[in-house]
């Protein structure tokens, strides 16, 4: 399979948001691309990341397939199974996932963050392991990002996953003041791992995010 695997510090990074601008830049590239989220909570009824993602792609038939995880709390599978929903079948999920990269780069978007349990055993790393894919990793480019996204890469890299690319994301119009010095302390930091930013608003992704596809 190839493709990226894109998860987030936490939820509401902005995953969908650079996902969505990724499909887009590499189909105009002239790319086959898959852009799915396999699990997709809160959706009641509908799973609006699915659908973003999948019309980015230009399929908007990949957000129906009924296999995919969905659950209506806006919980993480583990705690929807707690709470009564149908335990996640993660096995069923990678055949699923594999049906639909085929022939295609597919960009796979986790729920939340990277340790998000997906049942008892598992979280959102084991699908990125089990898939084999680089990590695009999302983060808010905002005061606490340092912490935050050195935990998430550490934690990456503890299970062999490769960052591909961390993406400095500005979620809000006006920068905090910690957005003058995150990216360079940043990379002095992780300093193989390419630091690329994303604009507020942006529709566009930095060259070195579609680089990744190549
Ligand atoms: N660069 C940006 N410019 C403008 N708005 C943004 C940007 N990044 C994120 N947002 C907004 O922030 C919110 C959360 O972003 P998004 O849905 O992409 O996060 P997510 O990581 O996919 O969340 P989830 O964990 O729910 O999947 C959305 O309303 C989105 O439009
Ligand atoms: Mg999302």
């Amino acid at each position: 399979m190839k493709g990226l695997f894109v998860t987030a510090t936490g939820t509401g990074a902005g995953k969908t948001t650079v996902a969505t601008a990724l499909a887009r830049a590499l189909r105009a590239d002239g790319i086959s691309v898959a852009a799915l989220k396999p699990i997709e909570t809160g959706v009641d009824p509908v799973a609006a990341d699915a659908r973003a993602l999948a019309d980015a792609s230009g399929d908007p038939a990949l957000a129906d397939d009924p296999r995919w995880y969905r659950a209506a709390a806006p919980l993480s599978p583990y705690a929807a199974e707690l709470d009564g929903a149908p335990p996640l079948q993660l096995d069923s999920l990678l055949a699923t996932l594999c049906e639909h990269a085929r022939a295609r780069f597919v960009l796979v978007e986790g729920a939340g963050g990277l340790l998000v349990p997906l049942d008892r055993d598992h979280t959102i790393a084991d699908l990125a392991v089990s898939l084999h894919l680089p990590l695009i990793v999302v983060a808010p480019d905002r005061l606490g990002v340092l912490s935050d996204a050195l935990t998430t890469c550490e934690a990456a890299a503890r299970r062999g996953l490769t960052v591909g690319a961390l993406v400095l994301n500005r979620t809000t119009p006006e920068p905090d003041v910690s957005t003058r010095s995150n990216a360079r302390i940043l990379a002095e930091r992780l300093p193989r791992i390419p630091i690329v930013l994303h604009g507020y608003g942006a529709t566009d992704v930095d060259p070195a995010l579609r680089a990744l596809a190549r």
